[in-house]
């Protein structure tokens, strides 16, 4: 049953037989497993029991119990980490120096492999982290498109380093090659996407892997671990789970992670970092917070501007780390903008994720709905007011999207990344505030925003981009598509992620020089010719 933002009703299943027979799901047993050197296992240890923001019963509906999946300790983490050295062997272990060729035949394995399991992967992101069927869908067939265009990009970047460079009298081959152990942490967000657009450019350059799924979004990892088992040689991915501070920071601690690629939280990442005895040697692929700034300018196209909001603050509940998360909106318009945004925002329809047209769920993160509450609350004693009929409305895990206005650039949550669905709304009179509140936030992903007047927005753009990374005009922050540079400033990212760029991250140039006398001619020649080396090479991958 679906019921819309503006008529808060019962929504959750009365019992599992509510749910439609191809949505429903039994308690995953499977979760139990895990992978090390190239073996999937079961886990005889504790386990942490996963409750599913989806609640069923009568009365007052309790969250759905899912399913489980490994406590580890220390030890265990400790043998994974151990796996994945041994696999990289400081850079002489099979996978590390393998043609690129091959490490794509490897990688083209497992593209079937993954496709074959979809359907249980897209049910368990609906059921452990309320992600609409729609969307884990999308999320699902994004991240295959992500490990095909990772292999096209490398065999571009390959022909391109193909070729053997003469200069002043040296003759040199320069290439890119791994980096060594690559720890890769997702968010609960985009389990499979986010984790993924770090592990797989991360594996294909050569490096090992640890992973570690997200405190929520981890049942759904389990269908792929048979995948990743028999496509890679063992010991190039394993898994890790538990508690962060338990299993993660001993890693860290031991020195032996060559890269930390993250997306999470700021705190978190500066606390794993300062883990690492060695720090210089530490790379770090960084995705963290981010406060996108919507700004409705006036003589913007309201209706557009409103849909696109709309869509930016509150698809997936707000959970994005591109959300829209505040709405600057000139005081001329602000009260059309607010009334669209109010009677939109109203329509949405609340549910189940399988449900059709779905768009508001239940929230996987423990207290969340109570957290908003406190915010919200916080702003409207400051003066803001809820603006959408049932706004603030909490339901067990659903909370029903409250817009607030008008907020004001110093309430809290106009400060903090509230990454649900709040939207506070400020109103201005001139660009110059919009900036100032840009420029004191620690963080800089993206902007939106909505107009028609070129000198305006070409205003904007100029201080812009010099404060965050991507400055989008009449459409809401996104980061697909995947070709081009996500990244952000100040504290919301440090490394850029796209298809290509993802590459070079997980990776240094390395070169061959020789003299360009007769000599080392014929040597580099026979060297090549005869097929001794694979870093060395000249063949041109199709
Ligand atoms: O949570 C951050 C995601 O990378 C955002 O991706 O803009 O495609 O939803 P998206």
């Amino acid at each position: 049953m679906t019921t819309r933002v503006n008529a808060p009703a019962r929504v959750f299943p009365t019992t599992i037989e509510d749910v439609l027979a191809e949505m429903r799901i039994a308690y995953y047993e499977a979760g139990a497993q895990y992978l090390i050197d190239g073996q999937v296992l079961r886990w005889d240890g504790p386990f942490q029991e996963v409750l599913s923001p989806v609640c069923i019963g009568d009365g007052q509906p309790k969250p759905f119990a899912l399913g489980r999946y490994p406590l580890m300790t220390v030890e265990q983490a400790q043998k994974a980490l151990a796996a994945a050295k041994r696999a990289y062997d400081h850079g002489c272990g099979a996978w590390p120096t393998m043609s690129v060729a091959d490490r794509i035949g490897h990688m083209e394995a497992f593209i079937p492999r993954m496709e074959a399991v979809r359907e249980e992967v897209v049910r368990l992101l609906m059921w452990e982290i309320g992600k609409t069927l729609p969307d884990a869908r999308k999320e699902f067939d994004r991240t295959v498109a992500y490990v095909r265009e990772t292999i096209q990009a490398l065999k571009e970047l390959d022909r391109r380093s193909s070729q053997f460079a003469v200069e002043q009298g040296f003759v040199a081959q320069i290439r890119r090659s791994p980096l060594g152990v690559v720890l890769c942490m997702g968010p609960y967000n985009y389990p499979l996407n986010e984790t993924f657009t770090t592990l797989i450019p991360a594996l294909i350059m050569g490096n090992t892997v640890v992973f570690k799924p997200p405190k929520y979004g981890v049942l759904m990892h389990t269908p792929l671990l048979r995948a990743f088992a028999e496509a890679f040689p063992p010991g190039v991915v394993n898994t890790v789970y538990g508690e962060g501070r338990v299993v993660v920071g001993p890693l860290m601690e031991s020195g032996d992670v060559d890269v930390l690629a993250f997306i999470g939280s700021a705190r978190v990442a500066a606390v794993l970092k300062h883990q690492h005895p060695r720090p210089n040697r530490l790379r770090c692929v960084l995705g963290l917070e981010a406060k996108n700034a919507g700004v409705v300018l006036p003589h913007a196209d309201l209706e557009l501007a409103v849909k696109e909001c709309v869509l930016g603050a509150l698809s997936y509940n707000g959970q994005r780390c591109t959300a829209i998360k505040i709405v600057f909106v000139h005081r001329s318009v602000a009260d059309t903008f607010c009334r669209r945004f109010a009677e939109t925002v109203g329509q949405l329809v609340v549910g189940m994720p399988w449900e059709e047209d779905v768009a508001i769920t239940p929230l996987p993160e423990e207290g969340k709905p109570q957290w908003l509450k406190k915010v919200v609350d916080g702003a409207v004693a400051s003066g803001a007011k809820i603006i959408n009929p049932s706004g603030g409305t909490i339901d067990g895990t659903l909370y029903y999207p409250a817009a607030l206005y008008p907020a004001r650039p110093e309430m809290e949550v106009c400060q903090v990344e509230q990454f649900g669905p709040v939207t506070p709304i400020v109103p201005y009179e001139d660009e110059q505030e919009v900036m100032n509140w840009v420029k004191s936030s620690p963080v800089g992903q993206q902007a939106a925003l909505f107009g028609s007047d070129p000198e305006r927005l070409s205003w904007l753009v100029d201080r812009l981009v010099n404060q965050v990374c991507r400055v989008n005009i009449n459409s809401q922050c996104q980061r697909g598509p995947d070709t081009f540079p996500f990244t952000g400033r100040k504290d919301s990212a440090e490394g850029t992620l796209s298809v290509s760029d993802a590459l070079r991250v997980f990776s240094i140039r390395s070169l061959v020089a020789a003299k360009a006398n007769d000599t080392n001619q014929k040597i580099v020649s026979e060297m090549v010719r005869g097929r001794h080396s694979n870093f060395l090479s000249t063949d041109f991958i199709f």
